[in-house]
């Protein structure tokens, strides 16, 4: 490209791009960046410049790394053979992808395509609200979300929707969802109690039975929560949920938009907890950004509810997704699922999320700033703290501040982003789970170099 063109694109943009969640006043006297290459870890800007990504795509997506000419010819050779066509039919990488993902989710066995996070949820909220419809005379309807979790952008996925500051003005709100307890150990009510897994647990109990156990159809929970601060759950936590789900019959519905496919070490988050979903959606790294997929995921036994004499016009899922019909969705997917498992991507995960874990504490030992260390695998966060005994969370701009730094030391990091009102102060990385050593010790010097310029 000339560089004429490279300068009209930037116009271009600045003219007509509404950018998400962006102040555009701050782009009247600024460029945006524009990203025009990528391979591997790396990217680089319209000006040249290289960055090394942190965040796989900004927001945990790009999970085998930039320009992976295997998955762009899978989706070419799917286009030119069928591009589209409606899922009420069913297209051959549609099925070859649902069959290898069941696979990996022992339990689950029915496959529903969509193209986003929040749609993958919001089909999951609508198989509730019919089922209490066809079963419980729409008494089991609520649906309950977590303080801190995110399920997405829609009216509805923000109504379940546990951070403040994303629902802040988007008011009023669709009915029927009820907010339970965040299970953050750091941020326990009653300190460092040993037993706070089970007794953050408890407090969805209280909270069902506050409710009348006869409304509640669903629990949706992130397996470990994102973009509220990357929050491990405590020991005994998703063990005591699942007891309290099964006996109040209660749906348990599993986000992994951002966990699945990886992320933290096994192919699914909730895989680490002896637990058995309803209920598992996923997005991002389903495709990792190389095509709009997403998948809600469902027991036979919840699909079998929704089976009828046809004669019973209504009694099944009248749900639709134009683009879940895209054929190049799921061929990009089994692309990728078929590389994570031939470059025996998890192993790197669970080696490199070690290795990226003691750097990180390591940081902590230097910089009195960071007051908890937690993640798994390649989902890490380190939050930012004014005192390390009160805890009391730094302000928004200080981390803004070194996620600014280390983008000027060419590496792009993450943080928790106008979510929470008091804490959004968590760096957080989540680098493509091809990393190596020596990509994550960049990441992490670059860091290091930024705290030691705020505390000067
Ligand atoms: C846990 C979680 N669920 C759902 C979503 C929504 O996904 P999307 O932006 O594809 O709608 C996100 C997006 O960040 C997410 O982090």
């Amino acid at each position: 490209m000339k560089p004429n063109d490279l300068s009209e694109i930037v116009g271009n943009d600045k003219s007509h791009i509404w950018h998400h969640l962006s102040q555009h006043k701050t782009l009247q006297t600024t460029d945006p960046m524009v990203i025009v290459e990528g391979q591997g870890m790396r990217v680089k800007d319209i000006n040249g410049r290289e960055y090394l990504d942190a965040v796989s795509g900004g927001v945990w997506t790009v999970n085998v790394g930039y320009g992976r000419e295997s998955i762009a010819n899978a989706v070419r050779d799917q286009l030119v053979k069928m591009c589209y066509f409606a899922n009420s039919a069913g297209n051959i990488p549609g099925a070859q992808f649902a069959d290898k993902l069941i696979e990996k989710m022992p339990g689950l066995n029915r496959v529903y395509y969509s193209n986003s996070g929040s749609e993958a949820n919001e089909k999951g909220f609508k198989l509730v609200r019919q089922l209490a419809t066809l079963k419980n005379n729409g008494k089991k309807h609520k649906i309950l979300f977590r303080d801190r979790d995110y399920h997405g952008t829609t009216i509805t996925t923000l109504s379940a929707g546990g951070q403040e500051q994303r629902k802040d003005q988007y008011g009023p709100f669709t009915p029927g969802f009820v907010e339970v307890p965040h299970c953050l150990a750091y941020r326990a009510p009653n300190g460092d109690d040993p037993d706070y897994g089970v007794q953050a647990a408890k407090e969805i109990e209280k909270i069902i039975l506050r409710e009348d156990p006869d409304t509640v159809g669903s629990l949706c929970l992130e397996p470990i929560t994102a973009g509220g601060g990357v929050i491990v759950p405590p020991e005994g936590y998703f063990e005591t949920v699942q007891e309290i789900c099964k006996k109040y019959g209660v749906l348990l519905h599993i986000d992994e938009v951002v966990c699945g496919m990886g992320r933290t070490g096994k192919w699914f988050g909730y895989q680490h907890f002896d637990i058995e979903p309803d209920i598992v959606t996923m997005a991002k790294g389903v495709a990792s950004g190389y095509a709009a997929i997403s998948v809600t995921a469902t027991t036979e036994n919840l699909f079998n509810e929704f089976l009828a004499e046809p004669a019973d016009k209504m009694h099944y899922f009248r749900d639709i997704s134009t683009f879940g019909g895209c054929a190049g969705g799921p061929a990009a997917a089994l692309e990728n699922m078929r590389i994570i498992e031939e470059e025996n991507i998890l192993d790197n995960v669970n080696k490199m999320g070690d290795y990226l874990m003691d750097r990180l504490h390591e940081l902590k030992d230097k910089h009195d700033i960071i007051g908890d260390v937690r993640g798994k695998g390649l989902f890490v966060g380190a939050e930012l703290v004014k005192d390390r005994k009160t805890r009391e969370p730094v302000d928004e701009s200080v981390a803004a501040g070194v996620a600014a730094d280390c983008l000027k030391q060419g590496v792009m990091i993450g943080r928790t982003n106008r979510s929470l009102t008091k804490y959004n102060n968590t760096l957080c990385l989540s680098p493509a789970l091809i990393c190596t050593k020596d990509d994550l010790d960049e990441i992490v010097n670059s860091i290091d170099v930024a705290l030691g310029n705020q505390e000067l």
